[in-house]
């Protein structure tokens, strides 16, 4: 269906399922009548509303002003005093969960290993005390590259007892990337690992980390915990071990009182240019938010095993893997390795190990393990499973039904929550007792959320017409900026529709008021729910020697949603052989991470472009898709281009 923002919505989804009564009737949220009578009231009241949800967290000292707003830049509690380590912590200390299981971690090669409360508590007490004496401040930003140890949440939590903002690099980005993320928040301090274990073989991110901090001057100290044991160069006066550092440290290290709008954390991702922006969360609001969130979608029961798949390097791990469910007292289950080693059926194994109740995981997954087959999953009796949940990419309602059906044994509800790094926290979906769900949909904002699907003029669309998907209000966890560059914050995110959040998505909402999120809508690609700018890639590219001009795009992957199709004009008198293919996809990976490396390349005399010298990305997207070129080509500058390219499919 065409409609006057230009975003057309094919997808039409008929199948409804209400939610189990067993299950609402346990469930926070019972009812659509609860649901609705909770966004009446956000919705009048939108500041009694989150100063209620903020009242069950711990406050030092009580804020004076729930929210200024000076679009686009929001103040949520001012003046209140918070700790997030704190809440997580030190607030289950003094009940019973104080010996409950907080992480339960298990390693790739089957060793598991569990931290209560009160063991997590002692350790990031004294972790706390390993960054003060390494002479972290209040306020120093920390880089974390580390892989799944659960070090890498103690680091996390120390850095906010402290007040340290942390930006956690996920382990699969390069040197160069590592860097560039260093240099942007000006770092002292890199926690990293000797190397992180994944497929049965080590990824060295010491190593990584040395070569990046060639380039990274306000590195002081480098803290590396030992996960492998494999040799390592440890740097005099600059790089400490974790383990002989946490052996002089004391447990004991109370959580500072930080100013509600304190820098939590940066976490970079991918824009519509090629330098990563480093989105900020601040402390009060994205506590709240994150608190709020996992209560009411994961629907935790005090006895849950909780899984969340994520790498805590992407926003879910932050949200939903560490902060969300600590702060909620939950029992989360952390793994180490990747989904199929040693052997296909490893999460199901898991599962029924640890009796998980709450599975939280992305699409790219799903349909990984649909076209494994159904034989693994179904040895397992799976028994304890009661939701299951699903982030990160739009889900087809095929792999939908199959998780439903295969995984979920049709007893499960599903959540599948929108949301991005930008918005800190679940913004759409279902509330698993009371949301009736649509295969393929998130379906309706979460109480307080003012999300909507406009036209260019921020007019609300008729049901059924694609828009542009919004967020009307401030929320207590959206970002606060883009660090260092509050104008390229606004531009990005409030200038499309003037003074409002737009979130790069397109959507369509049914007349039901489902949302039906369609995926980006400006350069930026999901790739196996990773989130890729078709700009880095580019630039990465045209950084080889070889390459005059380069244009990526991307094309629908059955497995990945997305996967990067590049096309490369090389310089004169570069012969273009398939050796030299592989050179560029090791070079990408080399300069971005594995997970950018281009699935096809592309060699092309020139690129097709307008007349003023615009290429033509909608064109190449048709031509990497395989489809018929039946754009608009009326201002192409050389037709030749085209038919070229084309040619090469049958190569
Ligand atoms: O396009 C949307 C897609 O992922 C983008 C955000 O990516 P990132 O910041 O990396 O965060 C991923 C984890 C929250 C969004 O703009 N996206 C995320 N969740 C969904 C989704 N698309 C459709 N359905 C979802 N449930």
């Amino acid at each position: 269906m065409a409609s006057s923002s230009g975003i057309e919505s094919i997808l039409h989804e008929n199948r409804i399922f209400p939610p189990a009564p067993e299950f609402s009737a346990a469930a926070h949220v019972k009812t659509m009548a609860e649901y609705e009578a909770l966004c009446r009231r956000a919705d009048q009241d939108p500041e009694a509303f989150w100063e209620s949800v903020a009242r069950e967290l711990h406050w030092f000292q009580p804020w004076t002003k729930v929210l200024e707003w000076n679009a686009p830049f929001a103040k949520w509690f001012n003046g209140g005093k918070i700790n997030l380590s704190y809440n997580c912590l030190d607030r289950h200390l003094s009940t019973a969960r104080r010996n409950k299981a907080a992480i339960i971690w298990e390693s790739e090669p089957g060793e598991v290993v569990t931290l209560t409360y009160q063991q997590l508590h002692g350790e990031v007490c004294r972790f706390t005390n390993v960054l003060k004496s390494a002479g972290v401040n209040t306020g120093d930003r920390v880089a974390i590259y580390m892989g799944m140890s659960p070090a890498l949440p103690i680091a996390m939590l120390a850095c906010a007892r402290l007040g340290a903002p942390h930006t956690v690099v996920f382990g699969g980005f390069s040197a160069v990337a590592l860097a560039d993320r260093i240099q942007d928040c000006r770092a002292s301090c890199v926690i990293t690992q000797d190397g992180a274990i994944r497929r049965g073989a080590e990824l060295k991110l010491k190593a990584i980390v040395d070569e990046a901090l060639l380039s990274c001057p306000t590195v002081k100290r480098a803290i590396v915990y030992r996960r492998t044991g494999s040799p390592q160069q440890m740097q005099p006066g600059r790089d400490l071990w974790w383990h002989e550092e946490m052996s002089r440290a004391s447990d004991e290290c109370e959580a500072l009182p930080l100013d509600a709008e304190h820098p939590l954390y940066l976490l970079y991702t991918s824009g519509t240019t090629g330098k990563p922006k480093g989105i900020l969360h601040t402390t009060g609001g994205y506590s709240v938010g994150t608190y709020a969130t996992t209560k009411w979608v994961f629907d935790l029961k005090e006895t849950d095993v909780y899984w969340c798949t994520a790498d805590i390097g992407w926003v879910t791990g932050h949200s939903y893997l560490v902060y969300g469910p600590l702060q909620n007292g939950a029992t989360v289950l952390m793994y180490e390795g990747a989904p199929f080693t040693p052997t296909p059926d490893r999460f199901w194994i898991m599962i029924d190990k640890h009796k998980v109740n709450v599975f939280y995981t992305a699409p790219t997954a799903i349909r990984s393990f649909m076209r494994l087959g159904d034989e693994h999953p179904r040895k397992y009796a799976m028994k304890s499973l009661r939701l299951l949940g699903s982030v990160g990419e739009p889900i087809n309602p095929e792999a939908w039904m199959w998780y439903r059906d295969v995984i979920g044994r049709n007893r499960c509800p599903i959540v599948d929550t929108w949301w991005q790094t930008e918005t800190g926290a679940i913004m759409i979906s279902p509330l698993p007792g009371a949301t009736p769900t649509k295969p393929g949909s998130a379906t309706r904002p979460l109480p307080g959320i003012a999300a909507d699907v406009v036209d260019r003029e921020g007019n609300p669309v008729p049901p059924g017409s694609g828009g542009f998907l919004v967020v009307k209000k401030p929320w207590p966890s959206m970002l606060r900026t883009i660090y260092g560059d509050p104008e390229r914050f606004r531009q990005t995110y409030f200038s499309q529709i003037p003074g409002i959040y737009f979130t790069g998505d397109g959507a369509r909402k049914d007349s039901d008021g489902y949302f039906w999120v369609m995926g980006r809508i400006d350069d930026v690609l999901n790739v196996s729910g990773h989130r890729l700018s078709t700009m880095e890639v580019e630039s990465a590219l045209v950084a080889h020697p070889k390459v005059a001009e380069a244009a990526v795009v991307g094309r629908p992957d059955e497995i990945k949603g997305q996967a990067l199709a590049a096309f490369v004009t090389l310089q004169a008198g570069v012969p273009a052989t398939n050796e030299l293919k592989d050179e560029l996809r090791a070079w990408v990976a080399k300069e971005i991470g594995a997970m950018a490396r281009p699935d096809d390349i592309r060699f092309s005399e020139a690129l097709p472009k307008t007349r003023s010298g615009k290429i033509m990305r909608r064109l190449l997207r048709e031509v990497a898709t395989g489809a018929e070129v039946k754009g608009d080509v009326t201002t192409l500058e050389d037709f030749n281009v085209i038919s070229k390219l084309r040619a090469q499919e049958e190569e």
